[in-house]
């Protein structure tokens, strides 16, 4: 259901936030405003440890017999947090792997730690978002 309100806002920010609509092709700024909302209330949800998923994204040189071993050992202590895992030979020597997790804030960032703490990662990112139970 969707309910109307009115805003009253500066207009330097109105101004910048039409440029920002454009940009982003969204097609109204009711709906550039329900995007807003929800990002901020993925990041409360973050914020405050509840049940959360996302995805991590680790490049590495799979040479590095060292690294895939801390990465399968980290792995493993994960069980409840990592629901699926794919795999992808980027070229002879490099690996890309997104790792899909699901828990409390607190468990995927710790696991967002300790994978960041191997040595000779090319790179990691997160995607922290919803469950999309509460939104
Ligand atoms: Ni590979």
């Amino acid at each position: 259901m969707l309910k109307r309100f009115s805003v009253s806002i500066d207009k330097l920010l109105i101004e910048q936030f039409d440029s920002f609509i454009k940009k982003n092709k969204f097609a109204n700024r009711s709906q550039a405003i329900g995007h807003l909302v929800r990002e901020a209330l993925v990041g409360l949800e973050w914020e405050d440890n509840k049940e959360v998923a996302g995805a991590l994204t680790l490049v590495y040189d799979h040479h590095k017999r060292d690294l895939v071993k801390q990465l399968l050992g980290i792995q493993h202590d994960f069980t409840n947090n990592i629901i699926s895992s794919q795999h992808v030979h980027l070229d002879h020597k490099n690996c890309l792997e997104i790792i899909v997790v699901k828990g409390k804030a607190k468990q995927i960032r710790e696991l967002l730690n300790r994978l960041k703490s191997i040595k000779g990662l090319k790179h990691i990112a997160l995607t922290a978002t919803t469950t999309g139970a509460q939104i």
